[in-house]
Parts: structure tokens; C-alpha cells; sequence
């Protein structure tokens, strides 16, 4: 691949397994099958610019320090970015038996510019540096996902808004329980995905801790300036131990753990899409660009989004419950076992951020069917807490109350008539309380009105949750 310039002949140097970065004290050649085994470049090579940006860095700080001096610097800076460029252009040859990105990149720099390539890995480990890399993705990552958590809480809220004055049937044990709005619904998971999305800035100070100079696992005895590389790559702080710190995955688990509690989120929304799409529900409707058909039913427009969406979360969940046992059983400080932290944590990532965006897009492509939503109120006795409600304003005790309700809809199920259409003389036999205002309390449009307790489904409470959460995202409404 490159012209590879002659090195002056080391005394000693006789006879050797050549080309590994590592080969000085090997007399034989890797076996094939553990090349094979042990290399990490087909997935790994996707940190390349953070591997090289912590070398950046890491070579400017060695120059700083008189380790090297500012034109071998400025070689590794120059090499660095014609390697950086080969590989966003995707001519750069990687090779599997240089294992893994670090090296991949360290040799080719040696390969261009000679002994001041050679230099770069001074005061370096392998162990901290990809530490540093895998630091250096997941901030971006995390802040990525950040963003997209935000904009699906907006999508809630666009919803919310729009179907503020809708009513729909509120469910427990998926049982029709109370009417609540629309809006109220959106906003549960707005209120859901806030908390993710705390949680994932809470991650985020974790990640953002510089690990360089933790070297393979003691620390080194040449004058490093950690400090230094920390501003450089707008790290706040560095790390406090450097047995700790190469030995250190902890990050990863948390992130997988808060992007696997996203994906678990989007798919108890899923289910609910699912059910709602279904001809049974039907309250809302997927744009055809939404949906896919079936290759043999013709009349078929399947929710795969949903499916899919709710089908991936069991990999996610796996990849925590992978990383957790990946540590489980590990001596400090670095054990190549550690090497298996990527394959997960990226398809942790690629799979709930592709997730979160699609689910997004997906809500700014539903429209909830409002026939069919207010036709559906009707049936589930849902106003008969409101009437127990209304016996407690009249001074019957709760208990006593929720039994006269009880009796009142057994009777209301055996004449087939909903509860705001018996009569007052019936309604008067199970509480002779009762008056003409009983009625009132009984619609549904009553019933979702007077919920106005703080967090409540009342049409007071949700607006000023609407107004709230429109304020917090900046969106003018
Ligand atoms: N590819 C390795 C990993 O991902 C890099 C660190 C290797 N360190 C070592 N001492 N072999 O963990």
C-alpha cells in the first residue's frame, strides 16, 4: 500500500517474525486461525477519527513536553490527516493481522513518515487508548441520541396539541377504565422519554472523563501533561486512577442500560400502535408511507415499524445483560475480554438512535380517527368513578359509595343501557342523593372536565402541560 521507508538496522535485530507492532520478543509467526480470532479491525476501524483525534492531541502534548520535537509533531499531524482523509474516502487498506484499529493506523503512519511515527505510541498504551477512543465515540453518540430523544418528545407534543380537546378511552389491565384526552396520553411519554433523556445527560458526565496517560496500567515515568490532552479533546476532567481507568467499561454499561430502557419504551409505544392500528381498535391511522403490505393478502397494510421496533429491543436488552456478564468475572485491570465491549455498545447505539428517529417520523405520519374514538366511549361503564365522585361531594363515604355504584352498574349491564341513560327515579333507588346535576358528571365530556387534580386528564391540567412542554422544547405553538 505505502512506499515503506528503510529504518536504520537496530544492533541485534537478527532474524524476526515481521510486520506486528509487537513482534520483538516472537521468533514465530501468528497462526493464521488466531489472527483471525483475535482481531477487531472489521468493527472497530468505525473509531477511526477518534483514534486519531486522541493522537492529535497526544502528539501535540508530547511535543509540549519536549518528547518529541515540533517537526516530528508536525509529521504526525500531517500523516495523521492523509491517513484520516484515506479512510473517509474509503481507500485506506486496512489489515487484519495489525489487529485493530490502533495499530492499523499507527503503522501506516510509520510506513509514511518513519521514525517520527514511531514516536507517537511514547507514554501510551493500547489500554488507554482505546479507552479514550470508545470515550471520544460515545460522548458523540450520547449527545446524538440526546438530540433525537428531543425531537421525539416533540412529536409527542405536536400531537398533544392537536388532539387536545380529543377524548379517548384510558385503559388498565387493558380494560377500559376512564376517559382521558388524547393529549394526556402524548404527554405520558413525553414524560417518559424526559426522564430518558436525563438519564443519558447523566451518562454523559462519565463518559466525558479523559483516560490517556493511564498508559498500560501504572501510569508512566515520562512527563506527561494529562491536563493538557484533556483541554485539547474539551475533556473537564481526567481520570483518578490508572488502574481503574483502563479497566473501566462502566460507561458503556450505564449508556446501554439508558438506550436499552429507550428501546423498551418504544416498545410498550409500539404495542400500543399496534393494538390501535388494528380493524378491533382502529383509532389511528398509519400513512400507507408508514406501512407495508403482505405478499400474499392484498388487503394487508402491516404496522412493521411498530413490530420491528418492538422485535430489536430484545437485542438491546441482550447487549446489557452481554456486557454486564462480560465484566462480571474480570481481575484489574485490562483483560483483552474487554475488547468484546464494541460489538454491542455499537449496535446498541445504531439500533435504539435508527429506532428513536424512525418512531419520530412515524408519529408526524398517525392521525388518531376521532369517530371512531368518541363511538368507542360508549360500553365500558367509563364515568363510574365519577358517579362515586359525586356521591362523596353528597357526603356518602367512599366505600359506601363505590358499592351503591357497583350495584348501580350491575343493574344499568342487565337492562343494556349505558349509566347516563337511566332515568333519575332508577338512578334515585340505588341513592336517593341524587340529583338533576347527576347527569352532567356523567358524559364523558364531564367526566375528563373535572379531572383537574395536579397531573390530572382535565382539560385545565393539560393545557398547561401542553403550554409547559412546548416552553421546555422551544417550540412556539
Ligand atoms: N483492540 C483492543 C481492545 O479493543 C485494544 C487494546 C488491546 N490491548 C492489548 N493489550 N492487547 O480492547
Amino acid at each position: 500500500m505505502q512506499s515503506k521507508k528503510k529504518q536504520p538496522a537496530r544492533t541485534g535485530a537478527k532474524k524476526r517474525a515481521p510486520a506486528k507492532m509487537w513482534g520483538g520478543r516472537f521468533a514465530e509467526k501468528t497462526a493464521a486461525a488466531v489472527e483471525a480470532f483475535t482481531a477487531s479491525i472489521h468493527y472497530d476501524a468505525r473509531l477511526y477519527r477518534h483514534d486519531i483525534a486522541g493522537s492529535r492531541a497526544h502528539a501535540r502534548m508530547l511535543a509540549r513536553q519536549g518528547l518529541i520535537t515540533a517537526s516530528e509533531r508536525d509529521q504526525i499531524l500531517k500523516g495523521l490527516t492523509a491517513i484520516e482523509r484515506e479512510i473517509a474516502a474509503g481507500t485506506f487498506v486496512f489489515r487484519r493481522e495489525l489487529e485493530d484499529i490502533h495499530m492499523n493506523i499507527e503503522k501506516s503512519l510509520a510506513e509514511r513518515i518513519g521514525p517520527a511515527g514511531e514516536k507517537l505510541h511514547t507514554a501510551r498504551s493500547r489500554n488507554d487508548q482505546v479507552a479514550l477512543d470508545v470515550r471520544l465515540y460515545l460522548r458523540e453518540e450520547c449527545g446524538r441520541l440526546i438530540e433525537l430523544v428531543t425531537e421525539l418528545r416533540k412529536a409527542f407534543v405536536v400531537l398533544a396539541r392537536r388532539y387536545r380537546k380529543t377524548v379517548m378511552p384510558g385503559y388498565t389491565h387493558l380494560q377500559r377504565a376512564q376517559p382521558v384526552l388524547v393529549a394526556h396520553h402524548m404527554l405520558a411519554y413525553y414524560e417518559m422519554f424526559g426522564r430518558d433523556r436525563e438519564r443519558l445527560t447523566d451518562c454523559l458526565k462519565r463518559i466525558n472523563v479523559m483516560p490517556l496517560g493511564a498508559a498500560a496500567l501504572a501510569g508512566t515515568g515520562l512527563p506527561i501533561d494529562r491536563e493538557f490532552v484533556a483541554k485539547e479533546l474539551g475533556f473537564p476532567a481526567v481520570t483518578a486512577n490508572s488502574m481503574d481507568t483502563v479497566g473501566d467499561r462502566d460507561f458503556i454499561v450505564e449508556f446501554v442500560a439508558a438506550a436499552g430502557l429507550i428501546q423498551v419504551h418504544l416498545s410498550r409505544l409500539s404495542e400500543e400502535l399496534v393494538l390501535w392500528t388494528t380493524e378491533e381498535f382502529a383509532f389511528v391511522k398509519l400513512a400507507d408511507s408508514f406501512c407495508t403490505g403482505s405478499s400474499i393478502m392484498p388487503q394487508k397494510k402491516n404496522p412493521d415499524i411498530p413490530e420491528l421496533v418492538r422485535g430489536k429491543t430484545g437485542r438491546v436488552v441482550g447487549h446489557l445483560m452481554g456486557l454486564l456478564i462480560l465484566l462480571k468475572g474480570l481481575p484489574l485491570t485490562y483483560n483483552r475480554d474487554l475488547q468484546e465491549d464494541k460489538e454491542p455498545l455499537f449496535d446498541t447505539v445504531d439500533t435504539v438512535s435508527q429506532s428513536v428517529a424512525i418512531i419520530t417520523a412515524l408519529l408526524s405520519n398517525l392521525t388518531f380517527n376521532e369517530a371512531r374514538l368518541s363511538a368507542g366511549m360508549g360500553g365500558g361503564y367509563m364515568t363510574a368513578t365519577d358517579l362515586a365522585d359525586y356521591l362523596v361531594r353528597k357526603n356518602i363515604p367512599f366505600r359506601q359509595a363505590h358499592a351503591i355504584v357497583g350495584r348501580t352498574v350491575a343493574y344499568a349491564i342487565e337492562k343494556g343501557k349505558e349509566l347516563s341513560a337511566l332515568s333519575l327515579k332508577e338512578l334515585r333507588r340505588f341513592a336517593p342523593e341524587i340529583d338533576e346535576d347527576v347527569f352532567e358528571v356523567l358524559t364523558v365530556a364531564g367526566s375528563v372536565g373535572s379531572r383537574n387534580s395536579t397531573g390530572g386528564t382535565g382539560t385545565r391540567q393539560v393545557a398547561a402541560a401542553i403550554r409547559r412542554a412546548e416552553k421546555a422544547l422551544g417550540i412556539t405553538g
